[in-house]
């Protein structure tokens, strides 16, 4: 095939918030378009945290997303559950997922005492449920996620067998934290693969690149490009798309959260493209994450093309990341593959 164009094999986004009613409704297709699956973060105003919350939650996404194929593999909010809980939950949820309370958007019914999760946890690894944590202690914002590595430390040892997985990682130190445990897997975004503190808050503050954890150093971002242009076999794109209405941004208290859904598989080709390296963009964001959940994703090409294109200022109520930019590549076309 023509090499202008960039064929992806159902391509995954394990990390991703879609919201509720109007939010829910704007921002789904634009997910269900260009990814065959992704995983579906659980914290909504009332955290998602049953199995009657999950069907509902589930039921909503997949009619919010129209005709498009597209898997919404669904997470549990973590708290306290019993063994039946989570033996009837299980084959409706791809994994539980674990905010510390307090550390970020509508977390509150998150962990406050770390000490008294073991037994849920123990369950999470003997029937084999993912465990995936928003990994940031409450401490000094930019030391936070390697704070937290201490909390990951005792999992990886304590429960050698979870399937553990960092979400959003943000600095080189999580990196070498990987090295040191192999079976445990990592997300990351778009946006920390781009941004350092300075695009944040180095020149006038720009609301709509703030986000938890925050940006790091530029040797931190860098550790993390360079380790996943080299196909890293434990590292999965996330998003993190998280869309907050402008209002929620551009104000005193802006919230954290960056809308990358529309801009994610063009700008990622156009990193990767950049650093001589589309040949791992297909482990990065589908190979590893299809082995480490043992998924089985639709199958579904998406076609991007050497296409500029310049991206909205707005999607509805919502300011996507890279808003005013011209990118390289374009999604072209989707087409399923059964
Ligand atoms: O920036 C963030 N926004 N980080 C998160 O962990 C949550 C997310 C959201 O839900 O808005
Ligand atoms: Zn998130």
């Amino acid at each position: 095939m023509d090499n202008s164009i960039l064929t992806l094999q159902s391509p995954l986004d394990m990390h991703l918030h879609l919201r509720e009613q109007e939010m829910l409704q704007l921002v789904a297709p634009l997910s269900a378009r260009s990814f065959a699956a992704a995983v579906i973060m659980p914290n909504l105003l009332q955290p998602v945290d049953s199995l009657a919350a999950v069907t509902s939650y589930h039921k909503a996404i997949v009619n919010a997303c129209g005709a498009e194929l597209f898997t919404p593999y669904m997470t549990l909010f973590f708290r306290d559950y019993s063994k039946d809980e989570l033996m009837s939950a299980r084959e409706a949820v791809l994994g539980v997922k674990l905010y510390p309370a307090g550390i970020t958007t509508q977390s509150e019914a998150g962990v406050r005492d770390f000490d008294a999760i073991g037994t849920t946890v123990a369950l999470l690894e003997e029937l084999d449920i993912p465990l995936l944590v928003h990994g940031e202690s409450n401490g000094f914002v930019m030391d936070r996620e390697t704070e937290f590595l201490q909390v990951y430390e005792w999992l990886a040892n304590n429960f050698p067998k979870l399937r553990l997985v960092m979400e959003h990682i943000s600095t080189a130190a999580a990196l070498r934290f990987l090295e040191r445990h192999p079976q445990v897997a990592a997300t990351v975004t778009l946006h920390h693969l781009m941004l350092s503190l300075d695009d944040v808050a180095g020149g006038l503050l720009q609301p709509h690149l703030f986000c938890k954890p925050i940006a790091k150093t530029p040797q931190d971002r860098d550790a993390l490009r360079q380790a996943v242009f080299q196909g890293h076999p434990q590292l999965m794109f996330g998003s993190d798309s998280a869309p907050h209405p402008r209002h929620a941004k551009e104000c005193c208290g802006c919230a954290a959260g960056i809308f990358s859904a529309p801009v994610a598989l063009p700008m990622l080709a156009q990193l990767f493209e950049e650093a001589d390296c589309l040949d791992t963009l297909p482990i990065f964001v589908t190979e590893n994450a299809v082995r480490f959940y043992k998924i089985e994703p639709p199958a579904k090409n998406v076609y991007l093309g050497r296409q500029k294109w310049c991206v909205p200022e707005l999607y509805g109520m919502v300011r996507p990341f890279l808003a005013g930019n011209e990118l390289r590549w374009n999604l072209l076309d989707v087409e399923t593959t059964d």
